[in-house]
């Protein structure tokens, strides 16, 4: 077993090495993926993930600490973004992303009927948050953590329709946060809408026992799902959620622009349909009959989406499962949790100049730590980093005034590390 990995390895990083005179795109082509051939990879063979490294077009000056924001695409996806619009714009081809409807449910442990394609995440949350039958008086809970794609939505609904907003600060541990909940539900409560990662700390919420509550009370479960695929172990039949709505860039790695809202079957005649077009009725519409003819809803998921879509976008996010999966998703889990895991040691290795956001329960933290430097201002320590090429995210959000370090397979612990030297500045 041994030995073949070691030959597959030197295969891989020939193939890799040969290529690198060659344009980036000529590179993507003639290098092999780099798969794990379904084993288990340790989360410190370097020399495993350094392979991975070069899959992607980063620089090597930067630290780039920021997955959370954007998740880079490596070679493969790019390629596959490239050839799919070529087959449109040179041979007219049209069509074909709903094939990635159905890719994308196997990812995320759903049916295909139960997804619809977005572009980004606050599009799907709109499809949610619009579609929920809610009046004036209702009430849905949110936390102080959220990002704006989850907040406005809400917001919206609550300056137009009178809904009322109620909001938890996520606790230290899962016990805390589900207790948090249960003391703001309601009997005018009909909604739970939170991330399962928050943007802010990245401390993962129990989503699972969170949706069980709200179906035991009859509330709507709506999950910002923005940092779940890719980064966790995703199944959302386990979850039991009503809509879980994220990207396919962030953890995903896939192309900027493409998304998905997962609605779960027996929730479509629950769910309103606001946005329609091609694709999200029965094809049985008739303007000329008289009087006019709608159909019925498309049977599935499409019913939330119409119209054309980028379909060489989408052959990047098929791309980007296979690239995912050629890794292994649980080695990639293991990885990034480990470099999580070693950030947080850093961070509280300074003890008390350092405040860390994000819990050290294991079942709580993953990939994205939350923290705050004692003494500066953390727009001023923001472009400390910046300043030495390390690119993390600074968190105004409901202010928090933090920061956020975000770290996926690309990453190294040097890299982290470069983030601790200016922490030792300060
Ligand atoms: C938790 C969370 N929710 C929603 C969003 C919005 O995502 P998008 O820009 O894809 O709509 C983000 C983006 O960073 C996020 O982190």
């Amino acid at each position: 077993m041994k030995t073949d990995r070691r030959k597959f390895i030197k295969q891989t990083t020939g193939t890799m090495l040969a290529g690198m005179a060659l344009s980036d795109f000529a590179f993507a082509e003639n290098r092999k993926a780099v798969s794990s051939n379904g084993i288990k990879i340790e989360t410190d063979d370097e020399k495993f993930w350094m392979m991975v490294r070069q899959q992607f077009p980063l620089t090597k000056e930067w630290a780039y600490l920021n997955n959370g924001t954007m998740g880079p695409s490596p070679y493969p996806v790019i390629e596959a973004v490239r050839k799919g619009m070529m087959d449109c714009d040179q041979l007219g081809n049209y069509g074909g992303w709903e094939l990635t409807a159905k890719k994308l449910s196997a990812f995320v442990g759903a049916n295909e009927d139960e997804i619809a394609l977005t572009h980004n995440v606050t599009d799907g949350i709109n499809i949610a948050c619009w579609g929920l039958p809610l009046q004036k008086g209702d009430e849905v809970i949110l936390t102080t953590h959220e990002h704006v794609g989850n907040a406005f939505p809400w917001l919206n609904r609550q300056k137009l329709h009178g809904i009322v907003i109620k909001t938890f600060t996520p606790g230290a541990t899962a016990d805390e946060t589900l207790n948090r909940i249960n003391a703001l539900i309601t009997k005018k409560t009909k909604a739970i809408a939170v991330p399962h990662i928050p943007c802010t700390a990245g401390q993962v919420l129990p989503v699972k026992e969170i949706c069980k509550l709200a179906k035991e009370k009859n509330i709507f479960s709506i999950i910002d799902g923005a940092h779940g695929p890719g980064q966790l172990m995703l199944n959302l039949h386990d979850i039991g959620c009503d809509t879980y709505a994220s990207c396919c860039h962030k953890w995903m790695l896939g192309p900027k622009g493409t998304g998905f809202v997962y609605v779960r079957k027996d929730f479509q005649d629950t769910l309103q349909t606001y946005f329609v077009g091609g694709g999200s009725d029965n094809a049985k519409w008739n303007m000329a009959a008289n009087p006019v003819v709608m159909g019925e809803y498309n049977n599935s998921a499409h019913r939330y989406y119409g119209g054309t879509q980028n379909s060489g976008l989408y052959k990047g996010v098929d791309a980007a499962i296979d690239f995912i999966e050629n890794i292994g998703l649980q080695n990639i889990h293991d990885r990034i949790s480990m470099l999580g895991g070693y950030t947080q040691k850093r961070l509280l290795e300074f003890g008390d100049k350092i405040e860390l956001i994000t819990p050290t329960e294991e079942r709580s933290r993953c990939a994205v730590n939350g923290f705050r430097v004692k003494g500066i201002e953390y727009t001023k320590f923001y472009t400390m980093c910046t300043d030495v090429k390390v690119r993390i995210r600074s968190v105004a959000e409901n202010g928090l005034n933090s920061l956020r370090v975000s770290t996926h397979i690309y990453n190294t612990k040097d890299e982290i590390d470069k983030l601790m030297e200016v922490i030792k500045k300060v």
